[in-house]
């Protein structure tokens, strides 16, 4: 059976203010649509697996907002963290939660906050990579064509001369690098065989716990032999008392970054990871000057390639700013450089 992963314990600190970590940004309508992040993240994936094994790992403290955004996932399927330790143990715990309810499990996993605009082929894209899971061992990632030396995604080199036997949109991967420097990045970029990791994930259960065993046997440690109380009124205080033990790090140094059996299916879905002020504003509709308004009475003068954000009813005036971002949520303002914007997280923790 196919089940899907939603991750959704992020605290999206790069897009800050608008995304704080008492309201992180999967749970906020971003684009204006009427739909969260996460519930566009969820309305993508339907007709991949029935609601019944779609699974959703988040921070206890935003449990609630799992269960109202995403009614029809059953309630002991969204599965609680007692605190942040990244995307690595998230995975596992859901992965060993999993197998001991479906061992032959094949499961994708994804981000909360990203937006694909090709839905169909989307979908085709990940059923083909499922197909491809079940039969193999492999650990299969989606490589997007990358348009700018980006340091804050994980770099694939694919080895494009011998397509997999099974499938012909899948390549072996020859290294993974998660969020190289920027000069390592212009390196890549400069070749037609890296892509960017769009960090959705596709495996059989039984190949992503036995990759778990191999690179991180301290973390599988914590997860192994609970079997017993997986699903049971036990689970949420061991796991409370367990979870904590492991290592914050994520996926893509945990295991991407060590695993061999990986491969790659470069695939072309209009995909952008809404990680920045920046990203949003790529994706967004601009006036003539290149800046994009967010909020219900914004003006602007001599202004170019702005980014201006509101939440609440706020008159903004903006005069003579050219590549900025300027956002505004509950009591807090930012005006910052576009391009320092990967400093936004260390700003914030700045009070
Ligand atoms: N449950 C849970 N717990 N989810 C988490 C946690 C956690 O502790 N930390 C992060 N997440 C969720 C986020 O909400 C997000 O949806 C997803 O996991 C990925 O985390 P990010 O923090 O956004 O990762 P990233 O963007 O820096 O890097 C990853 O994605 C890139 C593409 O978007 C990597 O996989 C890169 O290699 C990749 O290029
Ligand atoms: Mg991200």
């Amino acid at each position: 059976n196919n089940h899907l992963v939603i991750m959704a314990g992020g605290v999206g600190s790069r897009f800050w203010p608008m995304s704080t970590a008492a309201r992180p940004k999967q749970f906020i309508d971003v684009l204006g649509v009427g739909r969260s992040l996460l519930q566009l993240t969820y309305d993508r994936f339907k007709g991949i697996c029935l609601p019944e094994n779609v699974w959703v790992v988040t921070n206890k403290d935003y449990a609630e907002s799992c269960r109202e955004q995403l009614p029809d996932v059953p309630a002991e399927n969204i599965l609680l963290e007692p605190c942040r330790r990244n995307t690595a143990p998230c995975i596992a715990y859901v992965s060993w939660r999993i197998k001991s309810k479906d061992p032959r499990a094949n499961v994708v996993v994804t981000p909360s906050d990203h937006i694909v605009t090709d839905t169909a082929e989307f979908r085709r894209v990940v059923a083909s990579c499922l197909k491809f899971a079940g039969e193999t061992d492999a650990i299969v990632t989606l490589g997007m064509k990358p348009t700018r030396p980006e340091t804050g995604y994980g770099y694939i080199q694919a080895d494009l001369s011998t397509a997999s036997p099974r499938n012909k949109e899948i390549f072996r991967v020859d290294s993974f690098r998660e969020k190289p420097d920027a000069d390592t990045a212009t390196k890549y970029i400069r070749q037609n065989n890296y892509f960017w990791n769009a960090g959705i994930f596709i495996w059989s259960v039984g190949t992503i716990v036995n990759a778990f065993r191999v690179y991180q046997p301290a973390i599988s440690k914590v997860f192994e032999g609970m079997e017993r109380i997986y699903g049971t009124a036990e689970e949420q205080s061991l796991i409370d008392e367990r979870y904590p033990e492991c290592e914050s790090i994520s996926v893509d140094y945990a295991i991407m970054e060590k695993a061999e059996e990986i491969f790659v299916c470069p695939a072309d879905f209009g995909w952008s990871d809404l990680g920045t002020w920046g990203s949003l504003l790529a994706e967004s509709r601009k006036d003539l000057y290149g800046n994009s308004l967010i909020g219900d009475n914004i003006t602007l003068f001599d202004s170019h390639n702005c980014i201006v954000h509101t939440m609440q009813e706020k008159q903004v005036v903006v005069q003579g700013l050219d590549g900025y971002i300027v956002a505004e949520n509950d009591g807090r303002l930012l005006i910052c450089k576009l391009s320092e914007e990967q400093r936004i997280k260390q700003f914030s923790e700045n009070k």
